[in-house]
């Protein structure tokens, strides 16, 4: 049959290994075309029918720790016949919680779950060989109040650090588009705070609970909705990708179809204060300017940005609903940097108050992961922090809807673009047409990487859809080069937006779908003559 005799071929050369086809079918993807992989990428479509799989994490034998939005965490071995035959072998109900909604970290040991609520971090222990919790029912809770009164933003991305053992990081946004309660420090809303779980009473019965807004340290605040959270490895430094404001007017003129950006914020390096009113805390700890200032993303667009001035990319400025007339309330730990907001002195305040993002995104392509990974293509200096687009829903035009990467200098722990670029995003796989999403599009949430058992070049991205329920999984086989990154218009914008699609394979059943490199694209042409000789 030919589309086997094709699978079997590109898979067999491109991997130099023998699989068997007829062991190998991917799912489909129901309701929206293939997706399409940069060159240097492939892609696979592993599991479908998941109920709003949000986060991932790899268990110390290699199984799926799956968060689905009000179902619980749901474990998944996967059965590994050799790149691309991944496949699901079984699926088991770890916890059963309706309402863990995003929030997974697992302890370097691998020992203990953790996950969170729009109100509260829980554990449990963790044996990986019996796919099994102890207590499902009856979690630690570690640390409680993190619920938004009125709802808004109800995830809780957790991090634990790997520079620093047993400090978790959990992030908590808005509870509105803008909420006002996030200018007051002790409110906790919108801050990246953490917490030092150390201590194995913490959480038993009768024993100590962290309350949110008033305990641990704050890793950084005036994030409006910072879903994604990780510790750069070499350097330890946290790195946070924020969901920012929707329908922003700036006197008058209405510019939320291109700003304000989406931003990634920097937090420095992780440190555990000796003390809530040390001085040696974190170097970042800083408040990053919501609800008072947003950052410019594009002013070249119609209508164009009002009184633009000196504002470039990823200035923050001020804008028709800035809450003037409420006190900047600093943090006790950041206090002796703190002003108060000059009214008079409008977007020169928020440049003097506020630490301006790392990096700027199109506006609303709402990123909601971030994990990095060692890049594969030789360059042992170049690390790429992959980052999720959920996708747009406030904008005309559809954006975002990928996954991208930005490329760190790993010596020195951040980006190798400047701040005010606009092209720092490397496209790894996005959807065909954003005309049909969000529709007919994947809406990525989650990430892991893993590496297969220590093979570097074997490593892994795992990616969940919450809105379609698969997990894709995705392995660079090819360079990355840097500079080469998207604009948000039009397709893709970057130089490989053509070069390597999702194959289509077709079947007499369906289709495949099948990430291949130009040289395997050869061998199944190849492939074909052999068949029509046959
Ligand atoms: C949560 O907040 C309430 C009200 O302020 C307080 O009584 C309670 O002790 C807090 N919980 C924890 C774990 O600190
Ligand atoms: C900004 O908007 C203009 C006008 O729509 C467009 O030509 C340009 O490509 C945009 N720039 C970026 C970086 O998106
Ligand atoms: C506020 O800004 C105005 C205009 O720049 C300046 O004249 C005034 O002194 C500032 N006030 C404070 C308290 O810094
Ligand atoms: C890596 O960084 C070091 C220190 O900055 C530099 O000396 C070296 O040339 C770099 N290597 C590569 C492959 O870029």
């Amino acid at each position: 049959m030919l589309p086997s005799l094709l699978f079997w071929l590109s898979s067999n050369v491109v991997q130099g290994r023998r699989i068997a086809a007829s062991t190998c079918p991917a799912p489909e993807p129901a309701g929206y075309p293939a997706p399409v992989v940069r060159d240097g990428y492939e892609a696979r479509l592993v599991a479908t029918g998941l109920k709003k799989p949000r986060s991932v994490i790899i268990d110390s034998k290699g199984g799926l720790l799956v968060v689905e939005a009000g179902k619980g965490i749901t474990h998944l071995t996967i059965k590994n016949d050799g790149w691309p035959c991944l496949s699901v072998e079984k699926t088991t109900s770890l916890v059963s919680m309706s309402d863990l909604n995003h929030g997974i970290e697992l302890s370097a040991d691998g020992k203990t779950l953790y996950a969170s609520t729009s109100n509260s971090v829980y554990s449990w222990p963790y044996d990986a060989d019996a796919i099994s919790v102890s207590n499902e029912k009856s979690p630690k809770t570690l640390i409680s109040n993190m619920t938004n009164v009125g709802g808004g933003h109800s995830t809780r991305t957790l991090l634990l650090s790997r520079k620093q053992p047993g400090i978790l990081l959990a992030s908590r946004g808005s509870g509105s588009n803008i909420d006002n309660g996030a200018t007051d420090h002790s409110s906790g809303i919108s801050q990246i705070r953490a917490f030092d779980i150390s201590d194995p009473n913490l959480g038993s019965p009768g024993s100590k609970v962290y309350d949110y807004p008033s305990e641990g340290w704050t890793i950084g605040w005036g994030l409006r909705n910072s879903v994604g959270v990780a510790e750069e490895p070499n350097t330890g430094g946290i790195y946070s990708v924020e969901n920012s404001a929707d329908g922003i007017k700036r006197f008058g003129v209405d510019i939320h179809e291109d700003s304000p950006g989406e931003e990634m914020n920097y937090h420095g390096v992780l440190r555990v204060p000796s003390s809530s009113s040390s001085s040696d805390n974190q170097e970042g700890g800083g408040n990053h300017g919501y609800p008072y200032c947003l950052a410019l993303w594009n002013s070249s667009t119609t209508p164009s940005f009002p009184s633009l001035g000196e504002l470039k990319v990823g200035s923050q400025f001020t804008y028709d609903s800035t809450p003037y007339s409420l006190p900047y309330l600093p943090s006790p730990e950041t206090s002796p940097q703190a002003k108060p907001i000059n009214i008079t002195t409008s977007d020169t305040s928020c440049s003097d108050n506020f630490v301006p993002p790392r990096l700027t995104f199109p506006a609303h392509t709402a990123p909601l992961d971030i994990k990095f990974s060692h890049s594969t293509n030789g360059n042992n200096n170049q690390t790429l922090a992959y980052i999720t687009f959920h996708g747009s829903w406030d904008r005309s035009n559809p954006a975002g809807y990928k996954l991208s990467a930005v490329v760190f200098d790993s010596v020195k722990g951040e980006p190798v673009e400047a701040s005010d670029s606009t092209n720092s995003l490397v496209d790894i796989m996005w959807n065909q047409d954003l005309s049909k999403c969000p529709g007919s599009c994947f809406r990525p949430v989650g990430l892991a990487v893993d590496d297969a058992g220590g093979e570097e070049k074997e490593k892994r991205i795992w990616m969940m859809d919450d809105d379609k329920g698969d997990i894709w999984v995705l392995r660079q086989v090819g360079d990355v080069n840097s500079g080469s990154g998207s604009g948000e218009n039009g397709a893709n914008g970057d130089s490989d937006s053509a070069a390597s699609p999702m194959r289509m394979v077709m079947k007499r059943s369906g289709a495949e779908w099948f990430g291949v490199g130009p040289f395997s694209v050869v061998v199944a042409a190849l492939g074909s003559m052999l068949f029509a000789l046959l």
